[in-house]
């Protein structure tokens, strides 16, 4: 057997179906950039390998997917954070024209080399702990040009860090201070100028995927659907942010209509969850953002687990709810605050995370045929990972088959 390369003598939790999967004393052969070989060192065939890795026992895990995340923005909300702390709510904020609106002023004044300047700091504290995968919404800019920025800020990160950026686009993130008194116009707006636009950019700024967020202080349920029906039209994968707030009922909508994931759901219903098993929906969770906010709710992680519905983690990085970029921090939340358990919390960030973006069949998990994005980790075992706040393990990451200098 030929590889280009061949990472020898380490611990592999594959992460198939979401469990460890752990090979005790395995192997890895990669071609180009994918996976040709994984198993136990004891049944690997005989391969004439261009490149060798040699192993000293390390835990090899999928390169991990942070599945949620509004990377690109303008400015900051420190001056929110500080009027929180002092007990103002976000909803308040929001309704003073202060929370998402606050960051869509300084976005819409950036250009795409001033978005994407400002975000690669926060890209590189992501990557930096064995990030392979981000994706990042649009939504704070609201209007056709604005959005499209962002979406050009994305291309730029993309060609300057080794990263595969999915991109989402969110102008149903809030209702424009110009359309604050008529918001079905701005739903128009989306559904008949916005939509139709960014369906025929080229492909390196085309959305990935459709995102809304269906809440009291953003859109209704009807409002979503139209954004939904018209999103799929143009072919389009549908995400929801929902239940955050409340229960208006966005994330069942959102499974029927066969999104990839529904997010936050601090406030999802027992009843919400058969739609998302029927769509096999994702549930994205996040608790960074539930941290911040100091929310008490608690996403239903019990039910999910007893009805089988696939829990993906995310640091939701974003200027007010959760300026976190740090996804094992927002592993080590999701097993304490949430009660995941750190193989889900793996999971969370590996297969899972991929499945909510529609890309299980490409990264994800180490399986032959897969693209080979890997971490090697000086660490004992899998939990580890899940174990710290504020300390990375030592690690070194493999990117579609080309092992990078740290
Ligand atoms: O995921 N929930 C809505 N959107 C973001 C918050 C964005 C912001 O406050 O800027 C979230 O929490
Ligand atoms: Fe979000």
């Amino acid at each position: 057997m030929k590889a280009d390369l061949l990472i020898h003598n380490v611990r592999i939790a594959t992460m198939e179906r979401g469990r460890y999967g752990l090979i005790n004393r395995g192997a890895i052969a990669i071609s180009g950039s994918h996976i040709t070989w994984v198993g136990e060192v004891a049944a690997l065939p005989r391969v004439d390998a261009r490149k060798t890795i040699p192993g000293r026992g390390q835990l090899v895990t999928p390169g991990l997917i942070d599945c949620h995340t509004h990377l690109v923005y303008g400015g900051n909300r420190i001056d929110e954070f500080e009027q929180r702390m002092g007990g103002a709510t976000y909803e308040e904020i929001a309704e003073r024209g202060g929370g998402i609106l606050s960051t869509v002023r300084s976005t819409r004044r950036g250009s795409p080399e001033a978005l994407a300047a400002q975000a690669r700091p926060r890209m590189r504290a992501l990557l930096s702990e064995g990030v392979t995968t981000v994706e990042i919404k649009t939504g704070y800019g609201l209007e056709l040009e604005a959005e499209v920025r962002m979406l050009e800020a994305m291309a730029m990160l993309a060609e300057d860090h080794p990263v595969d950026i999915f991109r989402t686009f969110l102008a149903a993130h809030a209702i424009p201070p110009e359309y604050r008194k008529r918001p079905d116009e701005y739903v128009d707006l989306i559904i008949d100028t916005m939509l139709p636009h960014v369906a025929e950019l080229p492909p390196e700024l085309r959305p990935d995927a459709v995102d809304a967020y269906c809440e009291e202080i953003a859109f209704s349920i009807k409002q979503t659907r139209r954004i939904f029906e018209a999103a799929r039209e143009h072919g389009f994968p549908l995400k929801i942010h929902a239940e955050q707030l409340s229960n208006l009922g966005g994330t069942a909508l959102a499974a029927r209509m066969g999104a990839l994931s529904a997010a936050h759901l601090e406030y999802l219903d027992a009843l919400d969850i058969p739609a998302m098993m029927r769509a096999g929906t994702v549930a994205v969770l996040l608790p960074c953002a539930l941290y911040y906010l100091r929310e008490t709710r608690r996403p239903p992680v019990d039910l999910l687990r007893r009805r089988a519905v696939p829990m993906a983690v995310a640091t939701d990085a974003n200027p007010g709810t959760s300026p976190c970029f740090s996804l094992l921090t927002a592993m080590n939340m999701a097993c304490v605050l949430l009660g995941l358990t750190p193989e889900e919390a793996l999971a969370g960030v590996t297969i899972h995370a991929a499945r909510a973006l529609g890309r299980a069949d490409r990264i994800g998990s180490i399986e032959t045929g897969k693209q080979a994005d890997l971490v090697l980790w000086d660490v004992d075992t899998p939990a580890e990972l899940s174990y710290y706040l504020g300390y990375v393990p030592k690690h070194s990451v493999v990117r579609r088959g080309v092992a990078l200098t740290p």
